[in-house]
């Protein structure tokens, strides 16, 4: 299976985990193979400083996981969707490695700053029980097809797989528009959640971002090639047009 397959298998494997068993340990073997993942994420603007650092869960005020993968950035245009979508390929990968993750937004540490870069966010990580994984995407949470993509119905099978993605509060802020060839990505503006209002772009953008990297792999996974633009167009409706994806079938 090539890389990008079994990052697409692990869609209908991955959920957030709330509860760990606290017996379970990463072991070091583990810790090394998450931190050379890291090194071969592949990155959606290539020249934003990323870095990061595991720490131990008590280093934080996550009461999740047994650690905490702490994620800086240099504040670059875009580069909350850069995040999203470098670490869901964390996500993925670790679903396949029976490790469990839980984005977490609420989380803080005292260490905002590291090398010279900011804290964005932080990922609650530990081992779990294969059996604790997702067996039946379709029970989860997520809006109609119909609600979040508008256009030519052959892509709504796509649209079908990548509305799974995760989000903050799970307000799944993406709509797309298909037209012939083409496919127009949005971040709705019309959000309603339980998150002070001023954080709401901060959290969505992350958002987009790993629903791009959905995208690309449910895409790439089907055959279509793609040619990606990134916007970020504000317009008077509540929808920003954030990406436009030409698509070739091969
Ligand atoms: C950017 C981001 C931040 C999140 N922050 C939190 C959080 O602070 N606490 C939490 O319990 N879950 C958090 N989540 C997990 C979402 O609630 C979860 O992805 C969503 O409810 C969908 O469920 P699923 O991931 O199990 O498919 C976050 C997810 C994302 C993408």
């Amino acid at each position: 299976m090539g890389i990008n397959e079994e990052q697409y298998e692990m869609i209908f494997k991955r959920k957030s985990f709330r509860r760990f068993n606290e017996t379970l340990k990463l072991t070091n073997e583990e810790l090394c193979d998450i931190n050379e993942k890291i090194k071969t994420l592949r990155p959606l603007i290539d020249n934003i400083n990323v870095k990061y650092c595991i720490v131990r869960r008590g280093e934080t005020t996550c009461k999740r996981g047994e650690y905490c993968l702490l994620i800086y950035s240099e504040e670059k245009a875009n580069y909350l969707l850069n995040i999203g979508y470098m670490f869901e390929q964390l996500d993925l990968y670790l679903a396949s490695k029976d490790i469990g993750v839980c984005w977490y937004g609420m989380g803080k540490t005292q260490e905002a700053e590291y090398k010279n870069l900011k804290f964005v966010i932080m990922i609650a990580l530990g081992k779990t029980e294969p059996r604790e994984f997702r067996k039946d995407y379709t029970k989860c949470k997520r809006k109609e097809t119909k609600e979040i993509c508008k256009g030519v119905s052959g892509l709504k099978t796509i649209a079908e797989v990548v509305k799974y993605a995760p989000s903050a509060c799970n307000t799944q802020p993406w709509r797309i528009i298909c037209e012939e060839n083409k496919l127009k990505i949005y971040r709705t503006t019309d959000i309603k959640s339980i998150m002070p209002k001023e954080k709401v772009p901060f959290y969505n953008s992350i958002d987009i971002g790993i629903f791009i990297y959905f995208l690309e792999i449910t895409l790439e996974y089907n055959n279509i090639s793609y040619q990606r633009l990134l916007l970020n167009e504000e317009n008077k409706s509540d929808l920003i047009l954030m990406a436009e994806y030409n698509l070739l079938y091969l």
